[in-house]
């Protein structure tokens, strides 16, 4: 008989020891969705185990994820009003600026605090930035996404997030940044943001949906993966720190090929519409939630992913804690 490797050889330990892919609640981000007004705690209907914020109740929750080994926090904001050119999202008393503050001061550097920097949760019209018209018009928005990073910075942000998708956006972000004395807040880029369905689920939690038309003109088409090295490419000559790919699931194949072209950590954001479907589909006991959580989120580490924002971020410490996965 031929003396060949069979993987029957291996035990569980020795399976576990030559796992090809680590995973670490460092790797974890949470989103946490930030609201106006006074103790609120409340489910989001269209994700089902996350909720709507106000700012003198979140710390109590994020302690918790703390304990678990999840320290890393993406906020999100729903103001209490909104305009044409998205006023709230660089007021000194905005809903995010005031969670920034409450959560560094409940936590200072135990808990890392990143923003996302776009337009559509404050804007009437839900677009991603300033309109000309019925066409945001890119660099008037790049002034106004400078001023809500250096606001967010100002407030104590450790890391902010363009998700806006406008051209230049991170360039003009780092020159803003430095020239307020932020050269110490670094820039997570949403480099590679797909004009994606998937999306469906947050724009219900974050009440972002645009009034008309859709975000094709700004983010990216989905039959496009070289688009995307030249996304994440001129984000790195633009001073991005760490580069992102969105979604996750569907776009493994993007995580793969950026991984391959750049070098600089890579996240990936596994959204609203993948977390969703897990969820719903293991309501209606079509799959096991837990293993189809782990499995995918392997797959997107697997593909090439340093950093995973995930709505399941609590539960993957959880298994990686248990050594279910990692
Ligand atoms: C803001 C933004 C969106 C998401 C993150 N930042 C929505 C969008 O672009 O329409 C989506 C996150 C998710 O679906 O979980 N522009």
């Amino acid at each position: 008989m031929q003396n060949r490797p069979r993987r029957l050889r291996y035990t569980p330990d020795i399976r576990k020891m030559c796992r090809e892919t680590r995973l670490s609640p460092d790797a974890l981000i949470l989103p946490i969705f930030l609201q106006d007004g006074d103790n609120i705690r409340e489910e989001i209907p269209s994700l089902e185990g996350q909720y709507h914020y106000s700012v003198d109740r979140v710390c109590a929750d994020l302690e918790q994820f703390m304990k678990n080994g999840v320290n890393k926090f993406i906020l999100f904001g729903l103001p209490a009003h909104k305009d044409e050119c998205g006023s709230q999202s660089f007021a000194e008393d905005g809903i995010v600026q005031r969670g920034i503050r409450e959560i560094k001061k409940q936590f200072g550097a135990d808990a890392l605090v990143l923003t996302d920097v776009c337009m559509c949760e404050y804007t009437s019209h839900g677009h991603c930035g300033i309109l000309d018209g019925t066409y945001v018009n890119n660099d008037k928005t790049l002034e106004y996404l400078a001023k809500i990073a250096v606001s967010h910075a100002a407030a104590g942000a450790d890391m902010v997030a363009p998700s806006d998708m406008m051209d230049g956006r991170v360039g003009a972000m780092r020159t803003a940044l430095d020239a307020a004395g932020f050269e110490n807040v670094s820039i997570m880029a949403y480099s590679v943001k797909y004009a994606s369905a998937f999306y469906g689920p947050f724009r219900d939690a974050a009440g972002s949906a645009p009034s008309f038309g859709d975000r094709k003109t700004y983010q990216m088409d989905y039959h496009n993966v070289r688009e995307g090295i030249k996304e994440a490419l001129t984000d790195v000559e633009e001073g991005a720190d760490i580069l992102m790919v969105k979604p996750a699931l569907s776009y493994l194949d993007v995580i793969a090929k950026v991984k391959a072209a750049t070098n600089l950590p890579l996240a990936a954001y596994s959204v609203s519409g993948e977390y969703a479907m897990i969820k719903n589909a293991a309501r209606h006991g079509l799959i096991d939630e837990h293993n189809v959580m782990c499995e995918s989120a392997v797959s997107i580490f697997r593909a090439g992913a340093d950093i995973l924002i995930t709505y399941y971020a609590n539960e993957l410490a959880d298994a990686i804690r248990k050594g279910e996965i990692g």
